[in-house]
C-alpha cells in the first residue's frame, strides 16, 4: 500500500556538500551514513474524481486525489519537484505538521512565489521527525485544498512496521460529499473496507484534510492513540468505544489487535471504514477523549520570555460600501494582525481565547506547540500542530522558537483564514 514515486537515485541537482557535510551526517542515523535522497514530483493538474454519488470535477496532484503518498525513512533528504500545469491557477506546497526550514514551507509571499501555470520549484528538506503528516497547496487554500490540491506524507522511523500493519486513511469532502481514501488510493463516498489478518496488529493513520472538526468513532476492538499530529503519545491505551474530535488539519494513528470480528470506524455520524465485515459492529458511542489530558515523552516548558494573548472574534467590516464578515486576531483581520516577533531559543507562552461563535482550529507554521492548560484544567505537554479552539474555551500553549524564519500562523478553517484569521509569526 505505501505507494508513491520512489525515487532512491542522487538527486543531480544536489549539491556534494548537502550530502557529505557534517549537518548531513549528525542528522541521519549512524554517524558517518550517507543520507538517502527520496525525489519525487508531483505535477499539479486538472483530474475527474469518480464517487458512486457522481463525478468531481477537482485540482490533483498527479491526477489523483489525494496525490501521491510521499513515504520516507527518518534521516532521508527529501526532494520534491513540484510542477504546475493546472490552467489558470497557480499552487505551492505546503508541509502541514512537518516542521521544515522556513524557506521550504510553501507559503507564497512569505517564503516563496506561488507557482504560476508552466513553472516549477524545488523543496528540498530532511525528513527527521517519523510521523503522519501531510502536505497541501498553500494558494488560494480555502478553494484548493477542499478541490483536491493534497495528499500524505510519511516520515518512517528507521525501523519501518511491516506495510501490512500500517495502513492511511483521509478524510476529505467534497462540496457536501464525505469520503474516505485508504492507503492513497481513489475515495469512496460510500464505506470503505480493508481486509487485515485477525491477531496482527494494525496502525491506521487518519489525517483530517477538511476544514472542519470530526468525531471519530472505533468500535468492535479496544484501541490506542499511539500518535497525535506525528508525534508520540504514551500512555492513551485500551479505548473502548471512546470517540475522538479530531481538528482539521490534525493526524491520529491508532493501534489496535485485529480481532476475530469486525471493526468499524465512524466519522460524525458516517460509518467511513470497515475492517473485516460483512456486517458492521454497533458504532462507538462512549465519551469524547480529552486529548489534552495525555502528554508526551518530555514535560513542556515551565519558564517563559514572552507573554502572547490571541483573543480570537469575528466582526462586520465595511469594506466598498458593503459589510463583510472579518475572522480577528486581537480585534484585527490580515494584514492588519501585528506579528508576534520572537527571538531564536527563546519560550513564548500563548493564551489563545476564543470570543467568537465559531471553533478555530489554529495551526503556527513551523512549531509544534505543547499544550499547557485547556480552560483552566492543566496538561500534560501534547505537542500539536493544529489545535481546535471552541467558542469560550481558552488554551495555554508552549511555542519554543527553535526554527528561525518568517512564518504564517492561521486558523486550518480555511475560509477563516480568507476572512482575515492569519498573521505572520517573525524572528528578530
Ligand atoms: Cu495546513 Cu498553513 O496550513
Ligand atoms: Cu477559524
Amino acid at each position: 500500500p505505501h505507494s508513491g514515486h520512489d525515487g532512491g537515485a542522487a538527486a543531480p541537482g544536489l549539491s556534494v556538500d548537502l550530502l557529505r557535510g557534517p549537518a548531513a551526517s549528525a542528522a541521519g542515523g549512524p554517524a558517518g551514513a550517507r543520507p538517502r535522497v527520496r525525489r519525487f514530483t508531483l505535477t499539479a493538474r486538472p483530474a475527474v474524481v469518480r464517487l458512486a454519488s457522481g463525478t468531481v470535477d477537482a485540482w490533483s496532484f498527479d491526477g489523483q486525489v489525494p496525490g501521491p503518498v510521499l513515504r520516507v525513512r527518518q534521516g532521508d533528504l527529501v526532494e520534491v519537484v513540484l510542477r504546475n500545469r493546472l490552467p489558470g491557477q497557480a499552487v505551492t506546497v505546503h508541509w502541514h505538521g512537518y516542521d521544515v526550514p522556513s524557506g521550504e514551507d510553501g507559503v507564497p509571499g512569505v517564503t516563496q512565489d506561488a507557482v504560476a501555470p508552466g513553472q516549477a520549484h524545488v523543496y528540498r528538506f530532511r525528513a527527521e521527525d517519523a510521523g503522519t503528516y501531510w502536505y497541501h497547496s498553500h494558494q488560494d487554500s480555502s478553494v484548493a485544498v477542499p478541490r483536491g490540491l493534497f495528499g500524505l506524507l510519511v516520515v518512517d522511523p528507521a525501523v519501518p512496521l511491516p506495510e501490512s500493519e500500517d495502513h492511511l486513511l483521509a478524510l476529505h469532502t467534497f462540496g457536501t460529499r464525505p469520503t474516505l481514501s485508504v492507503d492513497g488510493a481513489a475515495p469512496v463516498d460510500g464505506l470503505a473496507r480493508l481486509a487485515l489478518p485477525p491477531g496482527a496488529r494494525a496502525r491506521l493513520r487518519v489525517v483530517n484534510t477538511d476544514t472542519r472538526p470530526v468525531v471519530l468513532g472505533l468500535a468492535g476492538a479496544p484501541y490506542t492513540i499511539a500518535a497525535v499530529d506525528g508525534g508520540d503519545v504514551p500512555g492513551a491505551t485500551d479505548l473502548d468505544g471512546a470517540r475522538l474530535h479530531l481538528a482539521a488539519g490534525g493526524r491520529y494513528d491508532l493501534t489496535f489487535t485485529v480481532p476475530s470480528g469486525p471493526v468499524l470506524l465512524t466519522a460524525g455520524d458516517r460509518p467511513a471504514l470497515l475492517v473485516n465485515g460483512p456486517s458492521a459492529p454497533p458504532a462507538a458511542a462512549g465519551p469524547i477523549v480529552d486529548i489534552t489530558r495525555y502528554g508526551a515523552a518530555t514535560a513542556p516548558p515551565a519558564r517563559f520570555d514572552q507573554e502572547i494573548t490571541w483573543v480570537l472574534d469575528k466582526t462586520l467590516a465595511m469594506a466598498g460600501g458593503l459589510p463583510k464578515l472579518a475572522q480577528t486576531v486581537n480585534g484585527k483581520a490580515w494584514p492588519n494582525i501585528p506579528a508576534p516577533v520572537v527571538r531564536l531559543g527563546q519560550t513564548v507562552r500563548i493564551t489563545v481565547v476564543n470570543r467568537g461563535t465559531d471553533t478555530h482550529p489554529m495551526h503556527p507554521h513551523g512549531h509544534h506547540v505543547r499544550i499547557l492548560s485547556r480552560n483552566g484544567v492543566p496538561a500534560t505537554g501534547l505537542a500539536m500542530d493544529t489545535f481546535d479552539v471552541a467558542p469560550g474555551e481558552v488554551w495555554e500553549v508552549a511555542l519554543t522558537a527553535d526554527n528561525p524564519g518568517m512564518w504564517m500562523s492561521h486558523c486550518h478553517d480555511l475560509a477563516h483564514a480568507a476572512q482575515g484569521m492569519e498573521f505572520h509569526l517573525a524572528y528578530e
